[in-house]
């Protein structure tokens, strides 16, 4: 055997939504609605698709590394300088290299114990400790519990705003103080995977503070509202400096023509990621309705999910449910589920009805 690194059978291995061929083959069941992995259930904007059928002739080039167009147009969504935005293949690889730019051993992350799990698979990527802080009961993050959690040692903090796997959000006021209270030589990243979707009028983004700032950094993502998730889009915004810094670590060519001319096509389209945004609240409201109906709890999500519970077996019931072709995602005693159409919102909840 090679001498792998010591620790490395200790790194937990993310482990992914059910895909849809996985659950036909294993359950028989052929008509299946996917509402696991915070997709959105609608397909690319057609002009995302012509442009993606365009994109698709320049393949035999690699794409441009430094993606300098479409952090032109990011840039200008966001009021910031280009030099302020990264792109990457997805949020995910950007946390994983910032994981490494900040981590390493003797040193610790910190982040709420019911968030991404990638703020877990990252820190042990760069061998460093995790300190995880209790999520209130309301299932909202504790910004205070988090930001006195910080030790001498701790390098980066994670704040997930709306939070996966909870739905709830932090309002702009609390996110500023947990960046006042919180030392400098501290990166916090706002993961804000989600942020379009929020509706609550507490709220901003977190970008302005992360220009401002040189210890705040936002992650951000296509592949939730502008339906891009098997493109792999994501980017983050922060300090110049810090951008800099944190690029140190980018793997060259890793997205691709075909994303990155669909990312810029997407953001064309304000009109159609509004009415996106409207379409899922009014899904997320419909599913929260659902559920109390049923007399199931769920959290004040902010998201494109909703996290119900706590269930008696919940994981039980999450089997259940994939015999009768719904996919959701168990966690703990409760499950996630993602906002779907309009009829996958009501076949889920008929679903439901019947198991409860
Ligand atoms: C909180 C959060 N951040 C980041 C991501 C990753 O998104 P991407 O597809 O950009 O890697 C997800 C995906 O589910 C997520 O839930």
């Amino acid at each position: 055997m090679p001498a792998f690194r010591k620790d490395l059978s200790s790194i937990g291995v993310y482990s992914p939504g059910k895909p849809i061929e996985e659950v036909m083959r294993e359950y028989g069941v052929t008509d299946i609605v996917k509402m696991a992995s915070n997709e959105c259930p609608q397909e690319p904007f057609a002009e995302v698709q012509a442009a993606i059928a365009t994109a698709a002739h320049e393949s035999h080039r690699y794409p441009d590394t430094a993606a300098y167009n479409l952090s032109i147009d990011i840039a200008e969504l966001h009021d910031v300088d280009p030099a302020q935005v990264w792109v990457g293949p997805g949020s995910t690889p950007i946390l994983v290299s910032i994981a490494l730019a900040m981590g390493g051993p003797g040193t610790s992350a910190v982040f709420s114990d019911q968030s991404f799990i990638m703020y877990t698979i990252a820190t042990a990527y760069a061998g460093a400790e995790p300190i995880r802080v209790p999520i209130g009961s309301d299932l909202r993050m504790d910004v205070d519990g988090l930001a006195a959690a910080v030790r001498p040692d701790t390098t980066v903090l994670y704040l997930c705003n709306p939070n996966n796997p909870t739905g709830t959000h932090i309002d702009s006021a609390a996110v500023r103080r947990l960046v006042d209270n919180v030392p400098r030589d501290v990166l916090i990243v706002v993961d804000e995977a989600y942020e379009e979707y929020l509706t609550a009028p507490d709220h901003t983004s977190a970008i302005r503070l992360a220009v401002e700032r040189d210890n705040v950094v936002v992650t951000r993502t296509f592949s939730k509202v502008y339906g891009l998730a098997g493109l792999r889009i994501g980017y983050v915004i922060g300090a110049t400096e810090t951008i800099g810094e944190l690029r140190r670590l980018q793997v060259p060519f890793a997205t691709t023509n075909v994303g990155l001319a669909a990312a810029r096509e997407a953001l064309r389209h304000r009109d159609l990621v509004a009415d996106r945004v409207k379409t899922n609240a009014a899904g997320r409201n419909e599913l929260a309705a659902g559920l109390r109906a049923l007399g199931v709890d769920c959290g004040d999500s902010q998201a494109n999910f909703v996290l119900m519970g706590p269930v008696a077996e919940a994981a039980a019931l999450a089997e259940k449910l994939l015999h009768v072709g719904v996919i959701v995602r168990p966690f703990g005693d409760h499950i996630r589920v993602t906002v779907g159409s309009a009829a996958e919102n009501a076949r889920f909840l008929a679903a439901l009805e019947q198991l409860l």
